[in-house]
């Protein structure tokens, strides 16, 4: 049986020599649906990255541009944006980057113009290689770059799949059959194989997930056996598992883009930015783990108590400890499982 990985306190992240991982780990967040949590993942996991004390980048190929838009990034239509880097031989991704957003966050934000790129990048020599390019050379460092892909499967996305390590898909679990999850992986994989044969499906994040109803229990199990049953079976997700925790339905998470912030400066302590936070925290231990992080010298920030600048109270906390749940449907505490 698929055992979920546990998520403990950060201060018992295994200690690594600090030599590993000088190449960021880079994550597609990729659904060719819309509306499944992609950005949201995307912000908030990147942001609960960045106050655990990595240096994180995320990256807007959605021409929506929702993520600059959920950090409060209002791009100056002038600068360069992701839109130059894909297409611009001559822009490189220091140019464009919207520096410390929040501290140790970095955003390359898209504007309308991005979705030209998908046309444009038809006649390019190397249509899908842009963006790992870019990166590759970028001058600035960072531990964690995360890909918010379009909900579609054109050039932008390729781009994402050629320049990732790893794949995540978020979904809402009750929405979809199983074999709506099977046809889901299934293309993706597909995409992946045709163009990254190193790249891995590694995670599903549960979104606005509902566990406390029989169908969210019953869907959740269901989709553990599923992915149990593809083990081995040379797949480009056959190591693909539920992240954990599963990420509650809060409307705080809603509410936190129109006032450009991250759950983290809107609502510390609700159950969204627990469920980020230690989501991020799972993650940052796995990637030490596999040696690909280094533990960063200040593992224990993501618990410090200190006021938030960004926060619409100036009183509220930057983070709070993981067990803290105030508001929400549901009290349950999802990591533990
Ligand atoms: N866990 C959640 N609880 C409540 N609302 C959520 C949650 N996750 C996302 N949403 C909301 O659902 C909508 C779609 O999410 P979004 O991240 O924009 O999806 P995508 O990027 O896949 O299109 C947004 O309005 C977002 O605020
Ligand atoms: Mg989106």
């Amino acid at each position: 049986m698929l055992m979920p990985p546990t998520w403990s306190s950060p201060g018992t992240l295994t200690t690594m020599d600090a030599s590993v991982a000088s190449n960021p780990v880079v994550v597609a967040v990729l659904n060719q649906k819309g509306g499944v949590g992609k950005t949201t993942s995307v912000v908030n996991v990147g942001a609960g990255l960045a106050l655990a004390g990595r240096r994180v980048l995320l990256i807007d190929l959605d021409p929506q541009g929702h993520l600059g838009l959920h950090l409060g990034v209002d791009p100056d239509p002038a600068a360069p944006s992701a839109y130059d880097v894909l297409v611009d031989p001559t822009t490189q991704l220091d140019d464009a980057l919207v520096k410390d957003v929040r501290p140790g966050l970095d955003v390359l934000p898209s504007t309308v113009d991005l979705a030209g790129a998908e046309v444009e990048l038809t006649n390019a020599t190397d249509p899908h290689g842009q963006l790992a390019l870019k990166i590759a050379a970028a001058k600035r460092h960072w531990d964690v770059v995360i890909l918010d892909c379009p909900p579609s499967l054109g050039h932008l996305t390729m781009n994402a799949l050629v320049a990732a390590h790893e794949v995540f898909v978020p979904m809402q679990a009750h929405f979809l059959a199983l074999q709506g999850v099977g046809r889901l992986l299934e293309t993706v994989g597909r995409v992946v194989r045709s163009v990254n044969q190193q790249l891995q499906v590694t995670g599903i994040i549960l979104c606005m997930h509902e566990k406390q109803t029989t169908l969210g229990r019953e869907i959740e199990s269901d989709l553990e056996q599923f992915l149990e049953s593809t083990r081995g079976n040379g797949q480009p997700w056959s190591n693909c598992r539920v992240l954990r925790p599963a990420i509650r339905r809060n409307i705080k998470l809603a509410e936190a883009p129109s006032f450009g912030q991250s759950i983290f400066d809107y609502a510390p302590t609700c159950p969204g930015a627990v469920d980020y936070r230690r989501l991020a925290e799972g993650l940052s231990r796995d990637w030490i783990n596999a040696g690909k992080l280094s533990s960063p010298p200040q593992v224990g920030a993501a618990v410090e108590v200190k006021p938030n600048p960004f926060a619409a109270n100036p009183s509220d906390v930057m983070s709070a400890p993981s067990s803290t749940q105030t508001d929400g449907p549901t009290t349950e505490a999802h990591g533990q499982d």
